[in-house]
C-alpha cells in the first residue's frame, strides 16, 4: 500500500489518466477526492471505489475557477481531516490550427484549464501542505511542454505544458525546505479520449510517431503519478519525469 491513509485530491478524474489515477491511488490504500466536470462520471467512479473497499468523494467544477480549488481542498479536510497530495491532471488539446489562424478563444481556454488552473490549485493546496509540514504536488505536463517537444499546431497547448514544468519548478524550489514536493509529469501519446481513443486512424499515427511503436494506457501513466506522490520518489522535487516510450528522445 503506497498511499495507505493519505488523502489525495486528483482533477481530470471523470475519464482517461484522471480516472486511472485515481482508481490506483484507492487500491493503493488512499482517500480520494475525486475532480472534473461531469458529475455523472465522477458519482459512478467513486461507487465503484467505494464497491471495492476503497473511499472516495467527489465534487464537480470548471478548474478555470478559483473557488473550485479551494472547494476541493474543503472538501478533503472536511471529509478526511488532512491533504497529502494532489495530482493536479485536468486538461484540454484545444484546437489544433498554427498560431496564425488560432481565435484568442482557443488560447485563453487552453492557458486557463492547462496552467492557470494549476496555479490556483497550487495557491489553495500549499497552505495546508505548509501547515503540515508535508505534501506532494504533481502537475500533468506532457512531452509537447519539453525542450525538445512542440509541435504543428500546438502552439497553446505546448505553451501551457512548458508553462508547468515552469509553475512546478518554481514552486519546488519556492517549498523544498517546508517538506513540500512538486513534481510534473510528462506523458507521451496516452490512449484515453483526448488521446484519439476510439479514433483507430489517429491511434494508429500517434503510436507510430513513439519509438516504441505504441501508445501508453492511462494505468501505465497512473503508475509514474503513483511513484511522484508516494514516499518511493522523497528526493524528488522540480522534475520533470518523462514518461513517453522515448518520444522525447527521437525528437531530440
Ligand atoms: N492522452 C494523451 O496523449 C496525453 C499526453 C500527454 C499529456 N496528457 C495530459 O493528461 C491530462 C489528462 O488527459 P487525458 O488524456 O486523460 O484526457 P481526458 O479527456 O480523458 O481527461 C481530461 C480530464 O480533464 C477534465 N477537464 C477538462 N477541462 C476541465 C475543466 N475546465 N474543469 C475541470 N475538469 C476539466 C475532463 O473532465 C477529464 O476528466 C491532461 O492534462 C492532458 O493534457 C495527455
Amino acid at each position: 500500500m503506497e498511499l495507505e491513509g493519505k488523502t489525495i485530491i486528483v482533477t481530470g478524474a471523470s475519464s482517461g489518466i484522471g480516472a486511472a489515477a485515481a482508481s490506483l491511488f484507492a487500491e493503493e490504500g488512499a482517500n480520494v477526492i475525486l475532480g472534473a466536470r461531469r458529475s455523472a462520471e465522477l458519482e459512478s467512479l467513486a461507487e465503484r471505489i467505494k464497491g471495492s473497499g476503497g473511499n472516495a468523494t467527489w465534487l464537480a467544477g470548471d478548474v478555470r475557477d478559483q473557488n473550485y480549488s479551494e472547494a476541493l481542498v474543503e472538501l478533503a479536510l472536511k471529509e478526511y481531516g488532512e491533504l497529502d497530495g494532489a495530482f493536479n491532471n485536468a486538461g484540454i488539446v484545444g484546437d489544433m490550427s498554427p498560431v496564425p489562424e488560432m481565435q484568442i478563444d482557443n488560447w485563453h481556454d487552453v492557458l486557463g484549464i492547462n496552467l492557470t488552473a494549476a496555479f490556483f490549485a497550487a495557491k489553495a493546496q500549499i497552505p495546508v501542505f505548509r501547515k503540515q509540514g508535508h505534501g506532494s504536488i504533481v502537475f500533468t505536463s506532457s512531452f509537447v511542454g519539453f525542450s525538445n517537444g512542440g509541435m504543428s499546431g500546438m502552439g497553446a497547448y505546448a505553451a501551457s505544458k512548458a508553462g508547468l514544468i515552469g509553475l512546478a519548478q518554481s514552486l519546488a524550489t519556492e517549498h523544498a525546505s517546508e517538506g513540500i514536493r512538486v513534481n510534473a509529469l510528462l506523458p507521451g501519446g496516452t490512449v484515453t479520449p483526448a488521446g484519439g481513443e476510439g479514433n483507430p486512424d489517429v491511434l494508429a499515427y500517434i503510436a507510430d510517431l513513439h519509438p516504441m511503436k505504441r501508445m501508453a494506457s492511462a494505468a501505465e501513466i497512473a503508475q509514474a503519478a503513483l511513484f511522484l506522490l508516494s514516499d518511493r520518489s522523497s528526493f524528488m522535487t522540480g522534475s520533470p519525469m518523462i514518461v513517453d516510450g522515448g518520444m522525447s528522445v527521437r525528437l531530440a
